[in-house]
Formats: C-alpha cells, sequence, structure tokens
C-alpha cells in the first residue's frame, strides 16, 4: 500500500468520527433537554444517521483502503502508531463483516422489544413475562458468538466487545479468589460490633447549592469546564464525549441526600478526565480512543472510590462541605462522616452496593452470563440460580424478581459480557493507585492539601494520552510491572474495612 492509501484511509476514518459526533450530540440532547414528544422524529435521525455511518464503513471503497492496509500491518510495513490504527480498525471491521445485515437488524428490533417488555416485567415483577424474550436473546448471542468465533469459550467473543482481547478463563480464576476473600470478609464485618449511623449524611439541601458544589468539586479534581459540561439528568447518570474538548457529565440530585449526586459526579467525572486526555493530535483515529469498558471504570472508581471516599479527599472537602451545608454538618465529624460514607450494607440491588459487596453482585451476573451462554444453566432457572446465589454471598432472602433477577437492564439489551467489566475496573483501579502511590512522593498527603493534580498527571501520562495503542493487558504490565492481579484490590479493601470496622 502507498502512502496515499494510508491518508485517504486516514480521512474516512475522521469522516466517520466527525458523523458519530453528531450522532452523540443527538444522543446527549435526547436525555438531557429534548421535550418528551420529540422522541419520534429523534429515534428515526439517530437511525438514519446510523445508518449512513455503517453503510459507508462497509462500503467497497473502505474496504479496500483497510484490506490493503491490514497487508501491510501483516508485512510489518507500519511504523507503531500506523499500527496500532489499521490493527483496531481491522478488528471492528472484520467483526462487523462477519455478522449479516438481516442478523443484526433482527437483534438490534429484538434488543429494543426485549428492553420495553423488560420494564414492564420489572414494574409487574413477572419474570414469565420477559422469558421468552430473555431466551430469544441468549440464543441470538450464542450464534453471535459462533459468527464472531473465539479459540475457547464462546463467552469470550462477546467479552470482546467490551474488554478486547479479555479471555474469560482467567477472568474465572482472578474473580474466583476475590469471591473466597470477599464472602468471608463480608461475615467478619457483619459480626463486628462497630455501629455506624448512616443518619449523618440525611438531610435538606437544597438544589441549586447540591449543583454548585458538584460543579466546585468536579472542577478542583480537574475536570475542564471549558471542554464540557455537567448537566442534570433524570435516568441512569452518564458521560458522553464527542472530542477531549467536548466531554459531558450528567449527575442527578435528591433534595435529602447530597452525598449521592456528589459520588455521581465525582464517578463520571474520572470517566471525563480520562476522554478529556485522550489525544488531540490523534483524534480521528484509535490513538484517541480508550481501551476497554475495564480501563474506562478504573478511572471512575479510582476517583469514585479509592480517592473520593478517602480520609484524605475529605480532609480537604469537609470543611468546604460544612461550610456550605452548616446546619447539616455541624455536628458530624470527619471521622463519623468518613465511616458514614463507607459503611458496609448486603443490600439486593447492586447500583446501591458499596464497595466491599459490590463485586460480589457482579461476580454472580459473571458466573450466570458464562453459563447461559456456554448452556450449561437454561434461562426459565434463573430466578431460582440468581436466589441461590444471593443468599449464598449475602446471606439474604429476595423477596421479588424485581429485587432480584430483573433488576439490570443489560441483558434485555442484548449486553452480555458488559458485567466483569466493572470488577475489572475495580482491580485495575486499586493496582495502578498502588503504583501511583509508589511513584508520586506523598499522594495521599497531596489529595489531603486538594493537590489533585500529581494523580491526574500521572494518569495522564501513563494511562489517558496512549489510547488504544497498548491492549488493557498489555498497559497495565507495562504500567505496574505485572500483570492484572486481585491482590492490591483485596489489600485494599482489607485494609481500609478493617480499620473502619475495628478487625483484627
Ligand atoms: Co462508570
Amino acid at each position: 500500500m502507498n502512502q496515499n492509501n494510508l491518508e485517504k484511509l486516514k480521512e474516512e476514518l475522521l469522516e466517520l468520527y466527525h458523523l458519530s459526533s453528531a450522532v452523540s450530540v443527538l444522543h446527549w440532547d435526547e436525555t438531557v433537554y429534548m421535550p418528551k414528544k420529540g422522541g419520534e422524529l429523534r429515534a428515526k435521525t439517530i437511525a438514519e444517521m446510523s445508518g449512513l455511518i455503517h453503510n459507508k464503513f462497509v462500503s467497497p471503497g473502505f474496504g479496500k483502503l483497510i484490506k490493503s492496509a491490514k497487508k501491510d500491518l501483516d508485512e510489518g510495513k507500519l511504523n507503531d502508531n500506523d499500527a496500532c490504527i489499521v490493527r483496531e480498525v481491522w478488528r471492528e471491521y472484520s467483526r462487523e463483516k462477519k455478522l449479516p445485515v438481516e442478523f443484526v437488524k433482527e437483534l438490534a428490533e429484538l434488543e429494543s422489544r426485549s428492553e420495553a417488555v423488560w420494564a414492564e416485567a420489572r414494574k409487574k415483577t413477572d419474570f414469565k413475562m420477559f422469558l421468552p424474550y430473555l431466551e430469544k436473546i441468549v440464543a441470538m448471542k450464542r450464534r453471535e458468538a459462533e459468527l464472531v468465533g473465539y479459540e475457547k469459550n464462546p463467552y469470550d467473543a462477546l467479552l470482546d466487545l467490551f474488554e478486547p482481547n479479555a479471555k474469560s478463563e482467567e477472568i474465572s480464576l482472578i474473580f474466583f479468589e476475590l469471591k473466597e476473600f470477599l464472602v468471608p470478609f463480608l461475615q467478619k464485618i457483619k459480626k463486628s460490633k462497630v455501629r455506624i449511623n448512616e443518619k449523618v449524611l440525611r438531610g435538606d439541601f437544597p438544589i441549586e447549592k447540591q449543583v454548585e458544589f458538584n460543579k466546585a468539586v468536579a472542577k478542583k479534581i480537574g475536570f475542564d469546564f471549558e471542554s464540557g459540561r455537567l448537566d442534570t439528568v433524570i435516568g441512569h447518570p452518564f458521560t458522553i464525549h464527542f472530542h477531549p474538548n467536548d466531554v459531558r457529565i450528567t449527575t442527578r440530585y435528591n433534595k435529602k441526600d447530597l452525598l449521592s449526586s456528589v459520588a455521581t459526579t465525582i464517578h463520571e467525572a474520572g470517566h471525563a478526565l480520562y476522554e478529556q486526555g485522550l489525544s488531540k493530535e490523534h483524534f480521528g483515529t484509535p490513538l484517541s480512543e480508550s481501551i476497554s469498558l475495564g480501563i474506562h471504570e478504573s478511572q471512575s472508581r479510582m476517583w469514585e472510590n479509592v480517592v473520593g471516599k478517602s480520609r484524605e479527599f475529605w480532609k480537604y472537602f469537609y470543611p468546604r462541605m460544612k461550610k456550605e451545608f452548616p446546619s447539616q454538618f455541624s455536628k458530624t465529624s470527619l471521622e463519623d462522616f468518613h465511616r458514614a460514607i463507607n459503611a458496609v450494607k448486603p443490600s439486593l440491588i447492586r447500583v446501591e452496593a458499596d464497595e466491599v459487596t459490590y463485586n460480589l453482585h457482579v461476580i454472580m451476573r459473571f458466573e450466570i452470563e458464562k453459563e447461559l451462554i456456554d448452556g450449561s444453566i437454561e434461562v426459565k432457572d434463573l430466578p431460582k440460580i440468581w436466589n441461590g446465589k444471593i443468599k449464598e454471598y449475602f446471606g439474604l432472602d429476595v423477596p421479588n424478581d424485581a429485587l432480584g433477577v430483573l433488576q439490570d437492564l443489560h441483558w434485555s439489551g442484548g449486553m452480555i459480557g458488559y458485567f466483569p467489566t466493572y470488577t475489572l475496573g475495580n482491580l485495575y483501579s486499586a493496582q495502578f493507585y498502588a503504583k501511583a502511590k509508589e511513584e508520586i512522593l506523598n499522594l495521599e498527603k497531596e489529595i489531603s492539601l486538594g493537590h489533585f493534580e500529581h494523580l491526574l498527571n500521572w494518569l495522564r501520562k501513563n494511562i489517558h494520552i496512549h489510547g488504544k495503542m497498548f491492549s488493557a493487558e498489555d498497559l497495565v504490565e507495562k504500567v505496574t510491572g505485572e500483570k492484572l492481579s486481585n491482590q492490591y484490590f483485596i489489600e485494599y479493601i482489607k485494609n481500609k474495612y478493617s480499620e473502619i470496622y475495628n478487625l483484627d
């Protein structure tokens, strides 16, 4: 391939990125601002534009460019940057090409119908209503795995969409050990005599004041408001990016609970700091794209939990928060506050879980998904299997399926293979943070003084700026000197919660 072809490929890619950015703006507006009745038109507009993008991507012209670039890649003719671009575009292109158009269409329609049925079934706590849809989705996802291909486990073909190159065999082992630690550790916490008063977090917090405080926190940890916005959302909070210079985050507010909006804002700002830190120079190529959902979550969870629920972080922010909300916090010490935001309580609902129990929610979903895809369990048995695991891991009884197997949207939308990325994110975050602590002088002291730029610069330099140059696996090894390990997270949980709950 001559240099001209490669340049042509990059031009085509940039056009595709611009079109995708436009679709993202439409999505953002749909969720944040659009009036209710705009929905029908918006769905059509987005479908039409997505169709254009897809057709451009799989067109014979683009196909010729990427195939000839792939040949150069295989012959070792490309420099590192170009090799990354071609490798990653090829990965996406070849996956897309393996799925027949009718299959993609049928799955998309099934998913959108299933989401609506799932919402209704959850409302009525009626698993049977959702059952035929989920059976169909699992069957189609198995088919997708066969079409895409895999080495050992069909599940890997699905996982690959969210966590490229990850292998379920390795994840199973890492998660199994983590579970073996977490289940008995949770029992120890339950037996602890320490009583934490979470009521100190409740009060009346006017929304306008919460908005101001959330903005101040996001700004202080490094979110650039000239390259982004923070808006309010009714449904699930999210981050969306159009370019490193335009990254939007959202949060939701509860008048009685300031800390829930703050935690959400810090989480989303963590995602956004990654996006704002991607290469502007290489925009329009995989060199300016995040690696995987797991690495993305490692950034949001590091800021939200490892940093944002630490004593040092609140040494800096608590006096400021007290000043803004004096009547709510004047009688609560930093210690009591810190304990309250870290209270551990086994619960039925994943999204409400604390740091200790959260991963058990994810691990059980991962176990179930894997067995659904390899055929060792059946969809109709899910409520029983689900409730059994909740009993075994948390010691809780599930009163109905809305609080059990029907609680998450993921499966109805065909997102099988997504869940493990949450726990991978937690594991990556602890491992990265341990390294940052080694390499940044007095990191925790700096955090307690409100100097967050040391950590942010470290993340920028070691993780953000590389885009997709390295796989998640290679990045972890490059940054920390070893492969992904559960030990850092286990150590982190053990130290933090042994102190809070006075365990020996
Ligand atoms: Co997230």
